[in-house]
């Protein structure tokens, strides 16, 4: 039996189906260009927003402490979330508590200010919620969240001002969104340990620690902003070669790597093989661009007397060149086997010193303009380490 007309169809709901299938297209196609997980996170937010009409959309994922962080918003009432965490483990209930019950166990959760408290919730807790919504100007909080493959990668909410059930449209467009978010997202993070993985196989065969590798990665990062580079693609290929300089040394062989002090004629010539051998190493992964040719320069020289190719000036890689720069800071400023630490001002003269023959003197200005407050932060963050968003260390 055919339906009847119901309340909503008509022109009006048929131009609400058009604005939501064109928000839709929309997000689609900026999906397909964004090339960073801030860019995911900003077409969830901005799109589901418009999609849902909502006073606030907040994209929230994890940090490594296991607290949920709002990464991107959209809306008039973009306040509420600012400055908030959420707990996503069981034994530290804040907020509403509910976000992490939908992280946790991958459910949908709406709230309605007009409905009764969530099981478990304290009154007061409750109360003091419908307060901030109130303030706020929504009536109802959707949960999503961002799955893939049973593993929650972070939450959507919406606010919306309405307390009844959003358009049936608009809310499947968001479905969909958070969908393909996710799984752009999980590639993005699945490539990230990937890089990692290497980083620390390479860091099996030497002294050289990971996180040495992880300290130059996010100097390199923070050096090639400083000289304009402003791409996300390319400061994340940057980071990856910096991270994977010395990826070839894995290749090198015992005798060459527990040899002490000064090396041998012959054992040189091996170890000058491991640009070349990092790079056939990750060669065919595709998605690293430039980040290969950082590992094949990272020993050239500004002057043309590095190796393997004795390449000159601008003939070597911008990353190879900023990479030479904060390699040099990070072996002054570390202890060696050899010799102590030495402090940052010590690095600063040699860096300078070596501006025009070891060094880009381009890059050399750059770094010189970064604080020295800055590196030491960057320097904090390496020795926390990396962490995972696929498996939150202790989200469970
Ligand atoms: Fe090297
Ligand atoms: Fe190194």
């Amino acid at each position: 039996m055919a339906k009847g007309p119901r309340p909503g169809d008509g022109p009006v709901a048929a131009s609400e189906g058009r604005r939501v299938g064109m928000l839709v297209a929309e997000a689609q196609e900026a999906l397909a260009h964004a090339r960073s997980e801030e860019a995911v996170l900003r077409i969830v937010a901005d799109h589901a927003c418009r999609m849902l009409q909502a006073r606030l959309t907040a994209v929230w994922t994890p940090d490594m402490y296991g607290w949920l962080v709002p990464r991107a918003t959209a809306g008039a009432a973009e306040e509420y979330a600012q400055g908030l965490k959420l707990s996503v483990r069981k034994d530290r209930p804040s907020g509403a508590g509910m976000a992490g019950v939908a992280f946790r166990e991958g459910r949908i959760i709406a709230l309605n200010t007009e409905g009764a408290p969530p099981p478990g919730m304290l009154p007061q807790r409750w109360e003091a919620w419908r307060r901030r919504a109130a303030v706020h100007g929504f009536r109802q909080v959707l949960i999503l969240p961002l799955r893939y493959r049973g593993t929650s990668l972070g939450l959507l909410n919406c606010y919306l001002a309405g307390s009844g059930p959003p358009p049936p449209a608009a809310w499947e467009a968001v479905r969909g969104l958070a969908i393909t978010a996710t799984a752009a997202l999980h590639g993005m993070y699945l490539r990230e340990e990937t890089m990692l993985t290497l980083a620390a196989a390479r860091e099996a065969r030497d002294a050289e620690t990971l996180e040495h590798a992880l300290r130059v990665s996010l100097y390199a990062e923070r050096l090639a902003e400083e000289l304009g580079v402003l791409d996300p693609e390319q400061l994340e290929r940057i980071r990856w070669g910096a991270l994977l300089h010395d990826v070839g040394k894995i290749g090198l062989p015992d005798e060459v790597l527990k040899q002490a002090g000064k090396l041998n004629a012959a054992a040189w010539r091996v170890v000058r093989r491991h640009p070349g051998t990092g790079y056939e190493l990750i060669r065919r992964l595709e998605f690293l661009g430039e980040a290969r040719q950082v590992v094949l320069a990272h020993h050239e020289r500004f002057d043309g007397t590095g190796y393997p190719r004795g390449l000159r000036g601008e003939a070597i890689p911008l990353g190879a060149r900023i990479f030479a720069v904060v390699d040099t800071l990070d072996a002054i400023t570390s202890d060696r086997p050899y010799r102590p630490a030495a402090d940052y001002l010590r690095a600063a003269a040699e860096i300078r010193q070596g501006a025009g023959t070891q060094l880009d003197p381009a890059a050399v200005a750059a770094f010189e303009r970064i604080r020295e407050e800055q590196w030491t932060r960057l320097r904090r963050r390496a020795r926390q380490g990396f962490f995972s968003r696929l498996r939150p260390r202790r989200c469970r």
